[in-house]
């Protein structure tokens, strides 16, 4: 027998309890202990069989780790099969999050019993693949096609209660799962219940599974794992269960073979890769209770909303009284949404509302605050007034944080007298829903601040990546340079349009110039505004257009116009003329002839840009390693998930290829198509991205 399923006959009764930490997922191991024991508890007589895990969980599905390898027998369908097939009573006693291939031994199981707050779901198709081992067999037998549909495709957690209501469970019970697993294996085989096989249902009915597949494929934005799904659970309803089962594995080995799933299962583990670095090893954050905010404008309101939610305390600081009432609107505002969706109780609500928050116009009251946050005007002699008077006010050790998009934390901390205390805290508008938050470490940040600035993002929930001191740190310096290849396909003969369609075919819920006219249009253009008065490089292509529809006091969604033409109520976008006039104005002006492009030459081209810079981002050490960038633009820029983030995904298209366009488009524009060093260096090599991430794992 594996040490990780433990064997034990207690009568007669065989309890099999995983034993593979943290989340007792099925590897081959654990796979060939369940066979195992099942065979011995068949040999030693017993009437009943128990399967339980120890630990935190049941198990929480396949082991992810051993996907993109060769499969290892016993294969997990087989294990599933091999449980139910047997003839004594198998009873799986569930906590935890029995997930993925963990539901589907519990479903192999002839009856399952779990505690309150157990979950269970088929989170398959968000790693990229389909379940792989009865999941879509089984499941629509049990609760029917409408609901095996939702459950699947959508991946999502149930809890125990409504598992019970689905009849995916028998029995909820409070206690250890050992033990109500034994009591519940006594009382069936006391009343000698009958062994029961979900794969003796019958088949439930079919239904339009084509235009189910459409659909789904669609809603997802072009990812397949749900689509193909549905698939597997067509073959439950058109064939019978072991021809079902064949086919599903086909689809799964399908679903595995696929880059989206190498995106996916980048995004998992880089998700929780991300927060991990060396240099906070063994290094204590400081404690925060107490959050001060300054500026309660879109950013600060946010940022006050996630701090209250997370059980902060916060004062909020504006310049006036009427300021500070319209920011305590706000943040109420942002809160109401909190108390429709059930997030939060009326009670929590007042709560938060009048106890948790102040609002105050003196520096004074921030001065027991744990962590301040400035989110004052983007303008470096505003925060620089800011930060002297928090080095005047605030007591020892306070975190003094800016949320500042693209000015320079060293200068911001030379502010003061405590530069080390000095960090930059990026969030993400809305901050209060958007999951990024860049870290940026400024020359003299103390490590115990950078601890905090992690410590603080995964208490609002938030996704933390590290980032360097640059314009833009790293999210908002890709950005810039991405858009600037947008921009330039505009001049030579693309439309905006036509690069949002191609972006949106390529995943993105919206393309750049609908994101723009989202966020405002004002914001780029102050930028831009602020990089022509530095000085632009002579040889820097400069694209005019965009400014020409915010000098029409066109901004976008708020003023109604932007790129796109809105409704009042409406979300629908209708491409704006006026912009088409703008754009031919500006090529005739440069003398340029234009040209069509493809959709693919656009993503090719667009792609090329995001990659070329952030391989300079991590060559230049703002970001520590590739997947930190991957995860900023997935969790900051809605890059589609399942491409893994931009760096995995050039990764999966070859740094040859790659590097032999940026070389190709340098040839038109040198000055813009610089090859980042760090991608020439690895297609020397013949290396990649994802080496770089092992290497420092
Ligand atoms: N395989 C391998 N490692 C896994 C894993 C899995 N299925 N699930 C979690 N882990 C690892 C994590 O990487 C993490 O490792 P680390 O400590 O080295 O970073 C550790 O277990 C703990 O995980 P979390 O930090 O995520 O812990 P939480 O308590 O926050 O969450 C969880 C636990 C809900 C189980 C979450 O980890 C999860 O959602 N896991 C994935 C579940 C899943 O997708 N299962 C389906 C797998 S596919 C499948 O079963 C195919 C089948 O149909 C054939
Ligand atoms: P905003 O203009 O909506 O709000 C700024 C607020 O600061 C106003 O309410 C103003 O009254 C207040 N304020 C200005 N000077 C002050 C002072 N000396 N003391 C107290 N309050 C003061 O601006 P927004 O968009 O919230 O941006 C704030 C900061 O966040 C900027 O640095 C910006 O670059 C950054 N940021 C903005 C993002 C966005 O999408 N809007 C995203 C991430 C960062």
């Amino acid at each position: 027998m594996s040490d990780a399923i433990r064997y034990e006959l207690l009568g007669d009764i065989a309890v099999l309890a995983a034993a593979n930490p943290p989340v007792n997922a099925l590897g081959q191991a654990v796979r060939q202990g369940l066979v195992d024991g099942i065979e011995r508890a068949e040999k030693d007589g017993a009437k009943a069989v128990l399967i339980y895990g120890e630990g935190a969980t049941y198990f929480a599905g396949a082991d992810i780790k051993e996907f993109g390898k060769p499969p290892l027998a016993p294969w997990l369908p087989d294990v599933c099969t091999r449980i139910e097939a047997s003839p004594l009573i198998v009873v799986s006693a569930l906590h935890g999050t029995a997930l993925g291939g963990g539901l589907e031994v519990a479903l192999g199981s002839h009856y399952r019993i779990a505690v309150p707050k157990a979950r269970v779901g088929l989170p398959e198709v968000l790693i990229g693949v389909m379940p792989g081992a009865g999941g879509t067999q089984r499941l629509p037998r049990l609760i029917g096609v409408e609901k095996s549909i939702e459950v699947i495709t959508s991946g999502r957690q149930i809890g125990a209660k409504e598992a019970l209501d689905l009849g995916i469970l028998d029995r909820i019970e409070d206690g250890a799962p050992r033990e109500i697993g034994l009591a519940y294996a006594r009382e069936l085989i006391d009343a000698g219940a009958p062994r029961r096989a979900v794969s003796d249902m019958p088949a439930p009915a079919p239904v339009d599974f084509d235009a189910l597949y459409r659909d789904v494929l669609k809603a997802g934005r072009g990812q397949l794992s749900p689509a193909v799904a549905v698939r597997g659970i067509q073959a439950a309803c058109e064939l019978p269960f072991a021809e079902g089962m064949k086919r599903e594995r086909e689809l799964f080995m399908e679903l595995m073979a696929t880059d989206q799933r190498q995106g996916l299962i980048h995004a998992f583990f880089g998700e929780r890769a991300v927060g991990k670095l060396p240099e906070l090893e063994g290094v204590a954050p400081r404690e925060v209770h107490h959050v001060g905010v300054i500026g309660g404008g879109t950013m600060g309101a946010g940022i006050a909303t996630a701090a209250l939610l997370a059980g902060l305390n916060v004062t909020m600081l504006e310049m006036t009284d009427d300021a500070a009432q319209a920011a305590k609107g706000r943040i109420a505002g942002n809160l109401q949404g909190a108390l429709k969706r059930g997030k939060i109780s009326e009670d929590r609500f007042t709560h938060l509302t009048e106890v948790a928050l102040r609002t105050d116009t003196n520096y004074l009251s921030l001065a027991d605050a744990d962590l301040v946050i400035e989110a004052v005007f983007e303008d470096m002699e505003v925060k620089k007034q800011v930060f002297g008077k928090l080095d005047a006010v605030c007591k020892p050790g306070a975190v003094l944080a800016t949320n500042t998009s693209y000015l320079d934390v060293n200068v911001i901390a030379q502010a003061t007298s405590r530069p080390g205390d000095v960090i930059g805290l990026h969030f993400f508008s809305p901050a209060h829903v958007m999951k990024l938050l860049e870290v940026v470490v400024a020359d003299a940040t103390a490590p115990d601040v950078v601890a905090t600035g992690f410590a603080l993002g995964k208490r609002l929930g938030k996704i933390s990546v590290r980032a360097g001191v640059c314009d833009g740190f790293i999210g908002n310096r890709i950005l810039a340079v991405y858009r600037t290849a947008a921009d330039h396909m505009i001049l030579d003969g693309a439309t905006p349009f036509q690069i949002d369609d191609a972006l949106e075919e390529f995943g993105f819920a919206m393309g750049p110039y609908a994101v723009g006219d989202l966020a405002g249009l004002d914001i780029g253009w102050a930028v831009r505004k602020r990089r022509r008065a530095e000085g632009l490089d002579p040889r820097a292509r400069d694209a005019g257009f965009a400014d020409r529809l915010c000098e029409g006091g066109n901004f976008g969604q708020k003023t109604g116009k932007g790129f796109y033409i809105y409704e009042k109520g409406s979300r629908a976008r209708v491409p704006n003329p006026d912009v088409m006039q703008h754009i031919e104005a500006e090529r005739a002006a440069k003398g340029i002839t234009p040209r069509t492009f493809t959709k693919d030459e656009i993503v090719r081209r667009y792609m090329a840009a995001m990659v070329n810079e952030a391989a300079k981002v991590v060559g230049e050490g703002i970001a520590r390693r590739p997947l930190d960038v991957d995860m900023v633009l997935l969790f900051g820029y809605g890059f589609p998930r399942y491409h893994g983030g931009p760096l995995k995904w050039a990764d999966m298209q070859g740094l040859p290829g790659l590097l032999d366009d940026i070389r190709a488009y340098a040839k038109e524009d040198a000055f813009f198509w610089q090859p980042a060093p760090l991608l020439e260096t690895l297609v020397t090599d013949n290396r990649t991205f994802d080496d770089l991430n092992k290497e420092s794992a």
